[in-house]
């Protein structure tokens, strides 16, 4: 994706069909796109009274079956979190298109499957390297310390050296429920929300307008 064509892009403001396609397809380019805020969404987990939030990156997009994929390590508190309590939030913002979505969506963690396998072959060590680490995420450090082996700090590993970190590795899938998008625009901001979790492929409009 190069920077003359914007990853996130709505052809027609007024037709909710053609918003919701193109959220679709936005999210799809803003895979690849390294500059575009929509392959950064913050996710949002629930786990009894506590409410946690943090940056993942946007791995996938699979608008046939309305589903979105990150990828964790399995020690992190939010796979625990998500266990517990699938309900999830994903909020993106990209500035470029001064628009938001808000997604609800159901989580559900993947390490054994060939949905994991998928991933694991195909994602670039260099997202992967990550998973080598020896300590769980967010566990206590007597120093500032990167989690990486020490031969592996400053170059990324070749692909048979990543073994050690299969077992750390966790795609998260999350089933859209919902989508709210809010545009900016100085003509007038527009909102609508999209309940249904995919297009329909056949023009039929699932979405309503909201006021913003
Ligand atoms: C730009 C950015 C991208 C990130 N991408 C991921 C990611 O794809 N997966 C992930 O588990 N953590 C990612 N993180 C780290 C998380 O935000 C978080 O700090 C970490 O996963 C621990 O979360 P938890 O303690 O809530 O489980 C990213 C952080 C930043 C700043």
């Amino acid at each position: 994706m190069t920077d003359s064509v914007p990853a996130v892009q709505f052809r027609n403001l007024t037709d909710l069909s053609q918003i919701q396609q193109d959220i679709w397809i936005s999210l799809q380019r803003s895979v690849t796109a390294r500059d575009c805020g929509w392959r950064l969404p913050v996710l949002a987990t629930r786990s009894g009274d506590t409410v946690r939030q943090r940056t993942v990156v946007l791995r996938r997009v699979d608008a046939a079956t309305g589903c979105l994929f990150a990828h964790t390590d399995l020690r992190s508190p939010k796979v625990a979190q998500l266990l517990a309590d699938a309900r999830t939030s994903l909020l993106f913002y990209d500035h470029s298109a001064a628009t938001q979505l808000v997604v609800t969506a159901l989580a559900s963690v993947h390490t054994d499957d060939t949905l994991a396998a998928d991933f694991w072959e195909s994602e670039p060590v260099s997202s992967l390297r990550g998973y080598l680490g020896p300590h769980s995420p967010g566990s206590p450090a007597d120093q500032p310390n990167s989690n990486l082996p020490a031969e592996f700090l400053g170059r990324v590993p070749e692909r048979g050296e990543l073994t050690p970190a299969r077992i750390n590795f966790a795609v998260i899938r999350f089933e859209v429920k919902a989508i709210e998008w809010l545009h900016l625009s100085r003509q007038g901001n527009l909102r609508a929300v999209f309940p249904a979790t995919h297009t329909s492929g056949d023009g039929e409009i699932f979405g309503g307008w909201l006021h913003p």
